[in-house]
């Protein structure tokens, strides 16, 4: 099965934990994509969705589901997203598609997240892929400076040679070279440094259940 079946795979799978009746968190990137697009087969049994971001917003309204603004819902029974990397314990990295803030944020009113993944996301550790950190553009130096500290390599993400700005207005450092040995602790510590809106290490919001897409079918991991 290519890449893209497996995403498919599990996008259709994440469907049984749609309560007919109950807005749904949605969040961002391909995977979630082939989500949304499941999700169209059920739109007429779910009041609409909270997004994660501006791309998902124009998606599913595309598709005729209704769009609520977080601050409209006091709380998500389910919040469906992918992930760049997931460890055995759930804990993620997110943001390789730029959304992490508001990924980060419906994920906190959402009861339960179920994250859509196929295998090439499950790692022993995380901090293979680099992670994506949102920050104010004021402070880009210094933090940059201070993953330097922990041993990490930071980059400016770009987007057609200039820097990339998220749906927030922010920007986007991508850091290299860290071992994230204790994700809630290194969470906790990044999270705290003047001028990081949001650090994609997802652990205090880690994955409730993950659908794993593999050759052989789809696995349900529980944490
Ligand atoms: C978006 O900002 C990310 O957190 C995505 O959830 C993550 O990058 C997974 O995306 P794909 O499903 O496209 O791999």
């Amino acid at each position: 099965m290519t890449q893209d079946e497996l995403k498919a795979l599990v996008g259709q799978a994440a469907l049984q934990y749609v309560t007919p009746g109950d807005i749904v968190g949605v969040g961002t990137g391909s995977t979630v994509n082939k989500f949304i697009d499941a999700l169209a087969t059920m739109k007429d049994q779910i009041p609409g969705a909270v997004s994660s971001s501006v791309a998902s917003t124009a998606r599913l309204k595309a598709l005729g589901i209704p769009v609520f603004e977080a601050n409209e819902v006091a709380e998500l029974s389910v919040y469906i997203d992918g992930a760049d990397e997931i460890d055995a314990q759930g804990h993620m990295i997110k943001g390789g598609g730029a959304a992490l803030t508001r990924e980060k944020i419906v994920a906190a009113q959402s009861r339960r997240f179920i994250c859509i993944a196929d295998e090439s996301k499950m790692v022993k550790a995380l901090g293979a892929f680099p992670l994506p950190v949102e920050v104010i553009p004021m402070a880009t130096a210094r933090l940059i400076r201070q993953f330097a500290a922990l041993g990490g390599k930071a980059h400016l993400r770009l987007k057609d040679g200039a820097p990339l700005v998220t749906d927030n207005g922010q920007h986007i450092l991508d850091v290299t070279g860290l071992q994230i040995t204790d994700p809630l602790a290194f969470e906790s510590e990044v999270n705290q440094w003047p001028g990081v809106v949001t650090v994609g290490v997802f652990a205090h919001q880690k994955a409730s259940v993950c659908l794993l897409g593999t050759s052989s079918g789809v696995k349900t991991l529980t944490f």
